[in-house]
């Protein structure tokens, strides 16, 4: 095959010229630029990010608190203005959507409203295996009310010997225990396994239960198409320093569907930023929620933290998911069939459909592999205890870094076999 005829080829050219020149790419030892393929956990910096930044921190200089409602561009609505770029992302309504906080507190937030346990609805179903911060999140709920976390909190993961879940287990597990969920809380892409669900199916046999459904969108928000509003989800948060490329820590995102988000009589944690801006200093009145996803907002946004997430989004809406999807499907199977012949595990679902760019490599010593892969440029992570997670990242991986990734794993691996455990 000619680098002509290679369809990984032909995607890459589907994307805008020059999109990898938008990043800074970190550098390898050796001084050249690293093979970056770690945008499943940490995205690369958009070279517009610290423009951004900027900005704010000169309008904070020369205006002190007046930013707040500077008539160009004033601080006090910059979260929603991005609701529509957010949207777009995730497939949702603007007001359905909301940027506050950060994951984990925006998971409580939403627990808060979302979890209500009722008469023999009490429990929790969520998929395995689950992200520690969910975890203990549910587990918080669950115990803040007073139940038992190992009797309410049903985990259902692989079979043993198997890596991933079943769409039917989790099916026939919210069928079979329809009279007691309150709540079915999963993961869109799973972080260890890269396994992507049918969120449509999933939400649907929720609902068929009785249930409430809320998703984990981490590992799937900027990395495959979503339609929030269409699926009927009723709830999801995600971050946006991974494949939203937002920055360390950067500011999360929550989706409320629209019937509930209209509906101000459901309980939530109050605060001041939940509330419609045209009232949010009233010192005496009520509660009144802002309409949306908004009023799950409780404090003030960090405007620093927002900057970054808005030049990545100015991309987002530059490329569009579709075309980002594409290409990244295209990646991540010229870098499956390029890994065919390499002794290692992939653990990732074969099917396109279910999953996202990340690969899931298994090796017993993956540890020590991924230090010998960053010594030769290649960034990527560990999952204990046998994971690597590799993720070709649309917007900036190439065809031929894919390649150079695999040609440097064959020698590793070929190095490590000769010289024996
Ligand atoms: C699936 C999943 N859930 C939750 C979190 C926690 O996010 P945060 O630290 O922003 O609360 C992460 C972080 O990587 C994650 O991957």
């Amino acid at each position: 095959m000619t680098d002509e005829d290679t369809p990984a080829r032909d995607a890459t050219r589907a994307l805008t010229p020059g999109m990898r020149n938008r990043f800074h790419i970190p550098t390898a030892p050796d001084g050249a630029p690293a093979i970056y393929l770690a945008g499943q956990s940490l995205g690369l910096q958009p070279r517009t990010a610290s423009p951004a930044i900027k900005a704010e921190l000169d309008a904070w200089a020369r205006h002190g608190v007046d930013a707040w409602f500077d008539p160009a561009r004033p601080w006090f609505t910059l979260d929603t203005t991005l609701r529509e770029s957010m949207a777009r992302i995730v497939g949702a309504r603007p007001v359905e959507v909301a940027l506050l906080n950060s994951l984990t507190v925006n998971i409580h937030l939403l627990l808060a409203s979302f979890f209500q346990p009722h008469g023999r609805r009490r429990r929790i179903l969520a998929d395995g295996p689950l992200f520690p911060s969910d975890r203990h999140a549910l587990t918080s709920h669950l115990a803040q009310r007073g139940q038992d976390p190992a009797a309410d909190l049903v985990i259902v993961g692989p079979h043993d010997g198997e890596h991933l879940v079943r769409i039917e287990d989790l099916e026939t597990a919210i069928a079979d225990q329809a009279d007691d969920l309150a709540l079915v809380f999963l993961g869109g892409v799973n972080f260890a396994t890269g396994q992507a669900f049918d969120i449509e199916r999933l939400t649907a046999a929720g609902h068929h239960a009785g249930a409430v459904v809320g998703w984990d969108l981490a590992h799937a928000a900027g990395n495959v198409e979503l339609a929030l509003h269409d699926w009927d989800v009723d709830f999801a948060a995600w971050c946006t320093y991974k494949y939203l490329n937002g920055g360390p820590g950067s500011v999360g995102s929550i989706f409320v569907h629209e019937r509930h988000a209209r509906d101000r009589s459901i309980p939530r944690l109050g605060g001041w930023w939940g509330l419609d801006p045209d009232v949010r200093f009233d010192p005496q009145g009520p509660f009144a929620p802002a309409e949306g996803a908004a009023g799950w907002a409780t404090s003030t946004t960090s405007i620093i933290a927002l900057a970054p997430v808005a030049a990545s989004l100015a991309i987002f809406d530059e490329v569009g998911m579709p075309p980002l999807r594409a290409r990244s499907i295209a990646l991540t199977g010229h870098l499956e069939a390029c890994l065919a012949d390499v002794p290692i595990e992939v653990i990732t679902p074969r099917d396109p459909a279910s999953r996202g760019a990340q690969l899931s490599l298994r090796h017993d010593d993956a540890e020590a592999l991924l230090a010998r892969l960053a010594a030769r440029g290649v960034v990527a992570d560990y999952r204990a205890p046998d994971l690597i997670r590799v993720a070709p990242i649309p917007l900036y991986t190439t065809v031929e870094e894919i390649e150079r990734f695999v040609a440097i794993l064959r020698e590793i691996l070929a190095e490590s076999a000769e010289s024996g455990p």
